[in-house]
């Protein structure tokens, strides 16, 4: 995700912002700025694409002197990858320098509004509309504006701000987006992550939602009194959010990732979605009777699940390939089809062959991407960005959220062309902001998950079953668990048990049944005891309040009641981070696990 970094103080400010963006670039980053101010000469602010390298490339052998200034990395979510959409941001007199992390979801209407007032924007971003309002509401002071203009705007931010006509100052403002202050005895700084002011001070005060402070030469203030707190982290442990693992903090990131999937996308009212990206293409999707889903990994089981969920609630014929078989297939595709790409980093080389193919053969191309301006983003036809933030681990956990978010809001959106009654979105576009809340209730039992894993620790082969859309889940969860466990697993599909695969269940091969309390309930009990019959154990995934279940098998995880067709996304996360426990227990290099890649960009 994007990081901020700020400083005011008696140094010479340019370098450490530099090394402030540096600390942050783990996150990923697309591009970095920085403005410095100096009360002899006008603000020097100078952006690049790109490394952070190319932003030092463009500053070297520039006398560039300040003691307050501003710097930003940037992860694309409103607007490309340009130099004009890096931060920071000004106003229409470059008076006003800005530097945002969140999204501003009602930017196109304020951008308008500002417009006719005779605002000129200069970038396509959400976070160029701050610099407005606050240029519009200025009267001399500058936190008085930020104050006035955060009423105004609906979303998130983490922002800082430095103004000409209220010079010596940095404001900054959160709102579920994070922001520090470190505190040093003649200096402050404000970073959207410890990393960033660690080598600074470890003297931090975290911002609340709906605060302000002002950081001034000497004294900085809040509008409430808060109490120091000491950084025990170390530097490493500061980049991965003080978690031990990138994979375990993209896991307890799920919540956020669905919850930044459907923000400002959802139209509760109208019962459907409002998904951006595929407005120019609109009247080509309601013409579609076909669709053909793509994806390698755990995008492919994204895919399948949507397959179940465009067919039920959408009317679409689908069906769904992985990249590497589907280029080399002859499929029967017409002017009726959409092709949908599916994929975390956008650069996948066999997702971007098959994407190759069908726009060859004229055929609809949409991508489901996590990586702004990624080759897939733009080679498609037009698409759908999941906004999961940057995934670090190798291992795909929070991404295929995103995904799954992105995938049901889609098939509302094509539902609501076709027959899908009102009632039937409301209720879908209803149990979809309820998400992000269910899942961090699963998270809770992260502590029972590993206790369990601790019990299963030995044994060298595991059975996922599930059936409907959790057997893509049964797929994932194997996946994962071989992934970074390196154990043998193998999901399947609950039905498929008694067709060869019981033979190999005996005490020694322990099976994990997805079985929510859902139109597939019983089938997946008589699966469960067709294992049971032949002495194997069983950990079922159930939902809360099914105490019954606990008579059949040996441990039971619950997850909330939700919709039949959105129990993926909360049957997945005990699975995520069962592999990751075991994976713990076994001392493996869980982040980047032996002969696998992030971004397979090869055949
Ligand atoms: C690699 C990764 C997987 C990922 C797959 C597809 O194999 O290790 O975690 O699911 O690629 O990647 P994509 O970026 O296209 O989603």
């Amino acid at each position: 995700m994007c990081g901020i970094v700020g400083y005011i103080g008696q140094k010479n400010v340019l370098p450490i912002l530099i090394e402030g963006l540096r600390r942050e670039t783990y996150r990923g980053y697309d591009s970095a700025g920085v403005v410095v101010f100096n009360e002899k000469a006008d603000p020097v602010c100078v952006k690049a694409i790109g490394k952070l390298e190319n932003l030092e490339g463009k500053l070297n052998n520039r006398q560039i002197e300040g003691v307050l200034g501003l710097g930003h990395c940037r992860w694309a979510t409103t607007g490309g990858v340009t130099e004009a959409n890096a931060h920071p941001h000004w106003d229409c007199q470059r008076n006003i320098f800005l530097v945002h992390n969140g999204i501003i979801e009602n930017y196109k209407e304020l951008k308008e509004k500002l417009g006719k007032e005779g605002h000129r924007f200069s970038s396509e971003t959400d976070t160029e509309v701050l610099c407005h309002l606050i240029e519009k509401y200025f009267q001399g002071n500058l936190e008085e504006a930020v104050r006035r203009i955060i009423k105004e705007v609906r979303g998130t931010y983490g922002l800082a701000v430095i103004s000409k006509n209220d010079p010596q100052k940095i404001v900054t403002a959160r709102l579920s987006s994070p922001i520090i202050l470190g505190i040093n005895s003649n200096e402050f700084l404000v970073a959207s992550d410890p990393a960033a002011i660690l080598t600074r001070t470890r003297q931090v005060i975290n911002l609340d939602d709906n605060e302000i402070a002002v950081l001034k030469p000497g004294n900085f203030f809040i509008l409430k009194e808060k109490p120091l707190t000491q950084i025990e982290w170390t530097l490493e442990e500061a980049e991965r959010g003080g978690y031990p693992h990138f994979m375990l903090k993209e896991i307890m990131e799920e919540p956020e990732a669905i919850e930044n999937a459907i923000k400002g996308r959802l139209i509760p009212e109208e019962g459907t979605v409002k998904l951006g990206g595929l407005q120019s293409v609109s009247e080509r999707l309601r013409k579609v009777n076909n669709a053909i889903l793509v994806a390698c990994g755990t995008a492919h089981y994204a895919a399948m699940v949507g397959e179940y969920m465009f067919e039920e609630y959408a009317g679409i014929p689908t069906k769904t390939d992985i990249g590497s078989e589907f280029r080399y297939r002859k499929p029967i595709v017409n002017e009726k089809t959409a092709s949908i790409f599916i994929s975390q980093s956008g650069e996948t080389a066999d997702t971007l062959a098959a994407l190759r193919e069908m726009k060859e053969k004229g055929v609809l191309t949409l991508g489901i991407t996590n990586v702004v301006g990624s080759s897939q983003a733009r080679e498609t036809d037009a698409g759908v960005y999941t906004r999961s933030g940057p995934e670090i681990a190798v291992a795909s956990t929070k991404a295929f959220l995103g995904q799954l978010a992105t995938l049901a809001m889609l098939t509302v959106y094509l539902g609501r062309q076709r027959d899908m009654a009102l009632v039937m979105g409301k209720r879908i576009v209803s149990e979809l902001s309820n998400l992000p809340e269910l899942t961090k209730e699963i998270l809770k039992s992260a502590p029972e998950i590993a206790k369990i894993a601790k019990k299963y620790k030995d044994f060298e082969n595991f059975w996922f079953i599930g059936r409907k859309y959790n057997y893509p889940i049964a797929l994932e969860g194997a996946l994962k668990l071989k992934e970074v466990s390196y154990l043998h697993a193998e999901g399947i599909g609950g039905g498929e048990l008694k067709h060869g695969f019981l033979a190999l269940v005996d005490e020694d091969f322990p099976t994990i049944a997805i079985c929510p309390s859902d139109s597939v309930y019983d089938k997946m009990i008589s699966n469960i005891e067709e294992v049971k019959a032949r002495k194997g154990k069983v950990i079922a995934i159930a939902t809360k309040g099914n105490e019954k279940i606990k008579e059949l098998v040996d441990d039971v995880i619950y997850i909330p009641k939700t919709l039949e067709m959105l129990t993926p996304l909360l049957s997945v996360i005990p699975l995520h981070l069962f592999a990751y426990y075991m994976a713990v227990l076994h001392g493996h290099d869980i982040d980047k696990p032996r002969n696998l890649a992030k971004s397979v960009t090869v055949e």
